[in-house]
């Protein structure tokens, strides 16, 4: 069963012209996240490795591709989670950085705290020798497009949200039996400036417990932080449930009492794991004993060899 890694690329509404490329995305990072699996990495490796991927993809709302403010500025949360030692690190409101899910591993590997915010984090990046990029090279020509929409004074921005509610995360559990997660975002469409949402926040974006296992959430912040759903998952978890069911009683909870659609890819340190979701699609891939799974409708489950192209 052991190692496994299970990526997500956003809970939301995928549209058409983009969901052969986020089924791309997603199953390009599950592979770069377990190739180092493979070769007696980490899970903490291997899930930074993973959502650095998903950074990189302008297809994703995280790192290049996130979405816009109102001002029209990129802010991005981040965060890592170590199963072994409940070590963490998590950044918010960051700006002109490629990566913030590996400036959130550096706050919970080189200083005593584990979450900086907005100048602060920029600030330790700078010190960290972590180079700053130029805002441009992280905004998409769609991205810029759904903000102007957005702003315009006939907009619906319920309906222009649920196209891009996207975060991006992985959990994996490594061959010792370590659990981890990280979840990275740009955040919801048309933010507040310093608006930050679950992603960053330990128990809602994601945790890591080696007694339980990992969760990595997706979906609209602020109804996640009201259920803190990662810690509900794995709660239970540990009154005994499956990570399959347990992910679908969280989500269906986060459903009923606060109206909030979400997604999750979740792991117990057995290796069994589970993709879920109660929003119309999410993204998802699976790497496990050599056969890479992966879908984005409910149901939907398409499996094929981790090495096939
Ligand atoms: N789940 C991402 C956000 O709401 O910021």
């Amino acid at each position: 069963m052991l190692p496994v890694i299970v990526v997500q690329g956003g809970a939301g509404t995928v549209p058409s012209e983009r969901s052969e490329k986020s089924k791309a995305g997603v199953c390009a990072a599950v592979r770069a996240g377990f190739a180092i699996l493979r070769s007696g990495g980490s899970s903490m490796d291997a899930v930074v490795e993973a959502v650095t991927k998903l950074e990189n993809d302008p297809n994703f709302n995280a790192g290049c591709g996130s979405v816009l403010t109102t001002s029209g500025n990129v802010e991005m949360d981040a965060i890592v989670m170590d199963g072994k030692t409940l070590a963490s690190g998590a950044v918010s409101a960051v700006r002109n950085i490629a990566n913030p899910v590996q400036l959130a591993r550096l706050v919970m590997d080189k200083t005593s705290h584990n979450f900086l915010t907005a100048h602060g984090a920029n600030e330790f990046a700078r010190a960290m020798g972590v180079p700053e990029v130029p805002q441009e090279s992280l905004i998409t020509e769609y991205s810029r497009m759904r903000w102007r929409k957005n702003l315009a004074p006939d907009a619906n921005p319920v309906e222009c949200q649920m196209g891009k509610m996207g975060t991006v995360g992985a959990v994996a559990v490594d061959a010792e039996g370590n659990v981890a997660c990280a979840t990275s975002t740009g955040g919801i469409l048309n933010k507040m400036e310093g608006r930050v949402g679950d992603t960053p926040c330990i128990g809602c974006g994601g945790y890591a417990d080696n007694q339980v296992g990992a969760v990595s959430t997706t979906g609209h912040g602020e109804a996640i932080m009201k259920v803190t759903l990662a810690r509900l998952i794995l709660f239970h978890m540990e009154q005994g449930l499956s990570a399959e069911a347990a992910s679908d009683l969280g989500l269906d909870y986060m459903k009923s009492r606060v109206h909030g659609l979400a997604g999750v890819v979740t792991v117990d340190p057995q290796g069994h794991w589970a993709a879920r979701f109660s929003s119309l699609q999410m993204a998802w891939a699976a790497a496990q004993k050599d056969t890479l799974h992966y879908g984005l409708y409910a149901g939907e489950h398409f499996t094929k060899g981790i090495d096939e192209p």
